[in-house]
Parts: C-alpha cells; structure tokens; sequence
C-alpha cells in the first residue's frame, strides 16, 4: 500500500496544510497556499489521485476521509482570506489616522465681522479708561432721538438726520416711532436710568432714509459715548478722546479739534486725525487727498439736554461723542467703499 493510501496520512496532510494556512498572512501567500495544497498538482489533489488505485475497502474510507479534508481546506481557505482582508482593512485605517506626515485638513471657522471687530476694539479703548458698555433699542421714540436731544419738532436741524419713520408723524401723534437715526438717544436713555457719575459707550446700529453710495449706507453703526458728573471740562473731552485715537492710530498721529454745531452740544466740534504726506516716501497714512480727516463729533452736553432728564446744569457738566465704527475702519486699513461691509462678499470678509 502506497505511504500516501491510508486516512492516518490523509490526516496528517491536513494538520500540514492547516499549520501552513495559519502561517500566511497576505492574499498571495494564501493562493500560494492553495496552489500547493489544492491546485491541480497539489498535495491533496495528489491524494485524492491516488484512491482510485486503492482497493474496494479503503477506496471508501481514504476517499471520504479526503473528501472531507478537501471541503475542511477549502473553508479554511476562505475564513483565513476573510481574516488577512480584514486585518489588513483595519491597518490600512489605522495609518490613515496617525499619518503625521499628511498635511491637517483645514477647519473653516468664522470669523468676527470688521465692524464687530472695529467696535470691540473702541470698546477695549474706553472700557479701559472706566467707560461701561450699554445698548439700547433700534426703534426708537422720536422723543429720545431728537425732542430731548434739544431737536424740537420743525427744527431745521432735523435735516442733518434722513429719517426712517415707523410712524408717520402727524399733527395730533405727540412722539412717533423712528428707526433710530444715530446712537445719542442713548444719552438721554442712560442719564433717566443712572445717576452721576455716568461714564458709559453705547455701540449700535443706527439707519438713514438715504441713498447709498461709497461712503453712506442706510444703515450703520455709531458708537456713543457720554461722561457726566461735577466738575467735567472740555480738557477732559480732549484729554479721553486723545487717548482713544492713540489707541486706534498709534504715537504718532496728531489729533485736531474743530467747532461744529450739533443741536445737543455746546460746544460743539469735530475731531479729526492728521494724514499728512511722509517727506521722505511722499506717501500719506490713508490715500486720500487732505490732510486731515475727521473721525467723530463730540461737544459739552447741552445744560438744556441736562435739565431735561432733571440734572442741574449748575452743577453737572458732561461731554458726549458720536463715531462710525465704519469709517475708522476705512481709514484704517484704506477701505474704500461702506458697501462693502453689508454686502457679505467673502472676498472681502475673509481679509478680516
Ligand atoms: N449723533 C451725531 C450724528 O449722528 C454724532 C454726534 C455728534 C454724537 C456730537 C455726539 C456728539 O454725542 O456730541 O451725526
């Protein structure tokens, strides 16, 4: 009987076959596998060859011995192929998380919008010298926007602020509705509700019945400021709002006061920032053509404002200031046109 004809061998070439599968770890080396076990030359095909010329007897038990292992290989064939893609699935993720070489996926994340920036920016500037920051609503009571600002019905001053009303005013209608025109109402929202010393910042958006163009828009933002107490000069104007333009346009930029009339000042000015021509490079800080540019209104609040929310003008003196957020940022950083900051151009935004 051939050493290959008896169901102890046929046995012991499946324990071979088995150890070797285990001992192969990659697609190839299992069709290796299969190709010497079970191909058309393999061991066990050799096996299965040979029963044919065995007798009747162990024709059957070497056969269906055989036979078994064959289908006992072949399934052990598949569920180590499983195994090996699976292992290999697994690594493949594996070095995919922990590739430190592979460049980060960039997060895209907001950011803050120039005007918001710009805001609390001014806001860092006066918190810093003692002013709290308060806000106060956008649909406003004529009265506050102008009747108690010292901006009587018919006055001509009214002009100065294209209205958008919510109401429309009319004869017997005392205090119509409007759509804030400018920040100031706050002051007179602020001095009802606290008691000097005041020092407060009101940023806001304000909105003007206007047509838009480079440097309007129908709505912005003001940022107000109001200091009340015993004893407040003009000196103190100048000296916080000197300190403020430092802050925003560095050393070296001067500073000029200018009267102006505002119906809820007295005095009334303008300030302005220096933008003169470098001597060397010719070149001036803002590439505009003047050598000053005016950044806000300010002034010493009106005793008639005073008296209106109760406070003896003898006594208190306060001084008030009125500011784009907007246009400082223009100046700035040499933007050109107030569009673009509500026309929500990525292009634009994403340079803040
Ligand atoms: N509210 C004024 C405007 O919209 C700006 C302003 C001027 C505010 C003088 C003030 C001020 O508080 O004192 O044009």
């Amino acid at each position: 009987m051939p050493d290959n004809a008896s169901v102890s061998h046929v046995e012991s070439v499946r324990d071979a076959a088995l150890a070797e599968l285990a001992a192969a770890d990659t697609a190839e080396q299992i069709e290796a596998w299969r190709i010497a076990w079970l191909g058309r030359r393999g061991r066990l095909t050799q096996v299965l060859r040979g029963v044919g010329g065995l007798s009747p007897d162990e024709r059957r038990s070497v056969g269906s011995a055989a036979n078994r292992v064959k289908s006992l290989l072949e399934q052990a064939r598949a569920e180590r192929q499983d195994a090996v893609a699976r292992a290999k699935s697994d690594a493949d993720d594996f070095t995919d998380a922990i590739d430190v070489t592979l460049p980060g996926w960039p997060t895209p994340v907001g950011g803050l919008h120039p005007t918001t920036q710009m805001i609390r920016e001014i806001c860092d500037a006066f918190g810093s010298m003692g002013f709290d920051v308060v806000e106060g609503p956008e649909v406003e009571w004529d009265l506050y926007n102008f009747e108690m600002l010292n901006i009587p019905k018919g006055h001509a001053a009214r002009d100065m602020w294209a209205t958008l009303w919510v109401d429309q005013p009319d004869e017997d209608d005392d205090y119509p509705m409007l759509m804030r025109t400018q920040t100031s109402p706050m002051q007179i929202r602020t001095m009802q509700e606290r008691k000097p010393p005041i020092r407060v910042i009101v940023p806001g958006k304000c909105y003007r019945y206007e047509a838009t163009d480079a440097t309007h828009e129908w709505h912005f933002y003001q940022v107000e400021g109001l200091a009340v107490d015993r004893g407040i000069t003009f000196a103190d104007l100048k000296g916080t709002l000197y300190e403020f333009a430092r802050r925003i346009f560095g050393e070296e930029r001067q500073v000029r006061f200018r009267c102006d009339y505002f119906p809820f000042v007295e005095p009334g000015v303008d300030m302005s920032i220096s933008n003169f021509k470098d001597p060397q490079t010719g070149k001036r800080p803002i590439n505009r053509d003047e050598d000053w540019i005016e950044i806000l209104g300010a002034g010493m609040v009106h005793p008639k404002v005073l008296e209106g929310v109760g406070l003896d003008p003898q006594i208190y003196t306060g001084f008030a200031f009125g500011m784009g957020p907007e246009r400082i940022s223009m100046l700035k950083y040499g933007i050109e046109d107030i569009r673009l900051f509500y026309s929500n151009d990525l292009r634009f935004l994403n340079q803040f």
